[in-house]
């Protein structure tokens, strides 16, 4: 089986200063702290495991006054074109205490040959975070609410050429799509129906042609969903046997990388690593003047 054609390519932050200051989602709490030896011996297996499955990994450091910066997958939305350059639309952090982030990530991209743009900049413009968009199916789908505002569905579209189709994310634990949506190849997924609303989940498992639905519980406790696909090996934080069985039958061989120590922080493997490679024209087709629908 062929698996995924985008997810071979990640930017990742080396998390040498990886720490809980702050609450912005259920997760956090500053009591419980990351070792931080722990979690660089783990951050360090996420990379192997993916250099041995046949990704590449870029890093960048990270910002000694941002502890949050190791969540990579939020720095920015990476696309290529087809004999183009690669470009990074930057996120615009829904909380001050992460703004800083993208202002050490653009000159970090723009020095690695992408091109830069930003949907909104500090205080102005509409919030994006990139955990929230993914290529899938005819659109890219992004999750909006907690982090992403709906306006910045309008920007992406018309800024990229591309349909975006939104979903209303409800669940506060589930706070970016990336914790409930997870692209398998081209006609399946992990779909987490109960972060969305009712007309959403709709929407979204009808844009799945096989979707392997997550309960709650699965999506929460096991952080499965935010997980990463590298052709057709899956790289999960853990796998219930259920979501296992499946996989298996697909074709899918699953790897399992504990991160444990970067779920105090509220993420998990997606969330630290940002996939660059994802094509207008192959994964995600090109709309001229761009489309939004909403579910
Ligand atoms: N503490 C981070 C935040 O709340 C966690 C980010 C998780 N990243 C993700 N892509 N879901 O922003």
């Amino acid at each position: 089986m062929e698996g995924l054609a985008w997810g071979r390519r990640y930017v990742m932050v080396e998390p040498t200063h990886f720490r809980v200051e702050y609450v912005i989602n259920p997760f956090m709490d500053p009591a419980d702290q990351p070792d931080p030896a722990r979690a660089m011996a783990q951050w360090r297996g996420l990379v192997a495991a993916i250099e041995r499955h046949g990704g590449v990994v870029e890093a960048l450091p990270q910002r000694a006054d941002a502890p949050d910066m190791v969540y990579a997958m939020n720095l920015g939305l990476g696309l290529e074109r087809a004999g183009g350059a690669p470009h990074v639309v930057l996120s615009h952090m829904r909380y001050a205490e992460r703004r800083m982030e993208t202002r050490s990530a653009q000159p970090w991209f723009a020095a690695h040959g992408f091109a830069t743009s930003y949907v909104g900049s500090d205080g102005v413009g509409p919030h994006l975070e990139a955990g929230d968009a993914f290529a899938f199916g005819d659109a890219l789908i992004v999750g909006y609410g907690p982090r992403t505002e709906e306006l910045a569905l309008k920007h992406l579209a018309t800024e990229l050429g591309v349909r975006v189709r939104g979903v209303r994310i409800t669940h506060p634990g589930m706070y970016h799509l990336d914790l409930a949506f997870c692209p398998l190849d081209e006609h399946r997924a992990l779909v987490c129906p109960a972060a969305l609303d009712e007309a959403s989940a709709a929407a979204l498992l009808d844009l799945v042609p096989e979707p392997l639905v997550l309960t709650e519980e699965e999506a929460l406790t096991t952080f499965c969903a935010n997980s990463i696909v590298i052709g057709s090996t899956v790289v999960m934080p853990a796998c219930p046997d259920r979501v296992r069985a499946q996989l298996e039958e697909w074709g899918f061989e699953i790897v399992l990388v504990d991160v444990s120590e970067f779920h105090k922080g509220g993420g998990s493997i997606r969330c630290l690593t940002n996939p660059v490679d994802v094509r207008i024209g192959r994964d995600l087709p090109a709309v001229p003047g761009g489309e939004v629908v909403l579910a």
